[in-house]
Formats: C-alpha cells, sequence, structure tokens
C-alpha cells in the first residue's frame, strides 16, 4: 500500500487526478470505477480541465459508479447519477451510454445488483477504483456488518451515513435510507485502487481502516488485502 499524505484539499485533488489522467493515458480504452460525495469533487474538476486542455481523452473511457440511493432516478438532483452527470460527465467527452451507475429505481434490486457484476465482468473488471470512505469506515454504501458482503447488493444505510449525507439534503428525513451498492468482489477485483479522504474528521478511520485489523465492522480495512492501493489522505 501507498500512503500519500498531503496538506491540502487541491493537492489531494491533484494528485487523484494525475493518477487517473496517468491510468487514462496508458489504457485509453479503460474502465474506471468512480465514486460521488465531497471527497472527489475537487479530482473532478481537474480532470475536467485536464480533459479541457487537451491532457487527457475520454472518448474511449467506460465507467462504472459505485453506488445509487434505492428511489432515485437519474432526473432527481439528489441520485449519484445526476451528481456523476453534472460533476464530471457533462463536461468531458465521455460517451455517456457507456456511463454506467447502478439503477435505484429498478423493480427487483437482486437482479440489477447480478446484472452489475455482470455487466462488470463483461466489461473486461475495473482498471482503476476510485474510492472515498465514510465516517464509519464504508466504501460505496458497503456498511459495517458482521460480513464483507461480494455482490452488489441493497443495503440500508446506517444513522451515521444519513446524518453525515444529510448536509446534500433539505433535511435528514429526505435521505433515502437504503441504496444499492457494489460489492466487495468488484470493488477487490479492481486491478488498481485509489482511495481519497479528507479533514481531520476522517483521520481515525482512515487510521483503522489502513494500520487496524481487518475487521467488516471497518469495511474499507477489507482493502489491506488488496495488492495495489494507494491512499492520499489531506489535513484539510
Ligand atoms: C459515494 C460513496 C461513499 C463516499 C463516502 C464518503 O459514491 O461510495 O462511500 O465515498 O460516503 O463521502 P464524502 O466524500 O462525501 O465524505
Amino acid at each position: 500500500m501507498k500512503f500519500i499524505t498531503v496538506k491540502t484539499y487541491e493537492e489531494l485533488s491533484e494528485r487523484a487526478a494525475d493518477l487517473i489522467a496517468a491510468q487514462i493515458l496508458v489504457k485509453p480504452y479503460c474502465v474506471l470505477g468512480l465514486a460521488t460525495g465531497s471527497s472527489p469533487v475537487g479530482t473532478y474538476k481537474r480532470l475536467i480541465e485536464d480533459n479541457k486542455n487537451g491532457k487527457i481523452d475520454f472518448s474511449t473511457v467506460v465507467s462504472v459508479n459505485l453506488d445509487e440511493y434505492v428511489g432515485l432516478d437519474g432526473t432527481n438532483d439528489q441520485s449519484y447519477r445526476y451528481f456523476m452527470n453534472t460533476n464530471l460527465f457533462d463536461h468531458v467527452n465521455i460517451d455517456k451510454s457507456k456511463t454506467f451507475v447502478p439503477n435505484g429505481c429498478a423493480e427487483d434490486l437482486e437482479a440489477e445488483g447480478e446484472f452489475y457484476d455482470t455487466q462488470i465482468k463483461a466489461l473486461g473488471g475495473i482498471d482503476l477504483q476510485l474510492l472515498g470512505i465514510g465516517l464509519d469506515g464504508h466504501i460505496g454504501f458497503n456498511e459495517p456488518d458482521e460480513v464483507f458482503t461480494a455482490a452488489t447488493h441493497e443495503v440500508k444505510l446506517d444513522e451515521s451515513t444519513i446524518k453525515a449525507n444529510a448536509r446534500f439534503f433539505a433535511n435528514e428525513n429526505e435521505v433515502p435510507k437504503t441504496a444499492i451498492t457494489m460489492g466487495m468482489m468488484s470493488i477487490m477485483q479492481a486491478k488498481k485502487i485509489l482511495l481519497i479522504a479528507n479533514g481531520a474528521a476522517k483521520k481515525e478511520i482512515v487510521e483503522k481502516a489502513f494500520f487496524g485489523p481487518v475487521d467488516p465492522k471497518v469495511p474499507a480495512s477489507i482493502l489491506q488485502l488488496h495488492p495495489d492501493v494507494t491512499v492520499i489522505y489531506s489535513e484539510n
């Protein structure tokens, strides 16, 4: 594992964007695993700049996102599809038909999970998976549990996750209580993992996840078993 500590969020975003840009340059037909939330916003801004100034080309890139709220479709401005469109896809030359986000409105979420994993396999797996980390140690929406769940699945969000994400909604009651998330299998099968975390509030969980025991109660700790992980942490 490479653990990089930087001082500012700007530096974190620059380093993360450079690693993603390098992946696209080395393998233009790559599959990027992408995340939502506040952590990657600066990284996406840098990637948009890199695309606009001709440094990277997204035309052959395929993306698969980690998760989606159950019940929100892509027109809902709180959905993760909407987030990805407005924070990245609308501003780069990616083919949107090759950007995949789990369907939180699927009638049969179990079938949607199976379909999502099959689709990732059919794409040849993920070349580089970008991750944030929740205050409770979740990656994607794989919440603390007795076991690590392999497949893409529906999950009940933890109270702490609902509270943390309430900042994006009008109030806490509007935060969906369930989501569909990529499971640990597709994440762990990614060839490379890049996890970014910023702020003092994340320091303790980042330390637990990467320097404590591997434990499904700290879901991100499973990444200690992955052969190619880069963590970038910034204090601010
Ligand atoms: C989002 C996701 C989550 C977030 C995590 C951190 O697609 O999978 O695991 O990465 O909740 O969120 P922020 O970055 O908002 O602190």
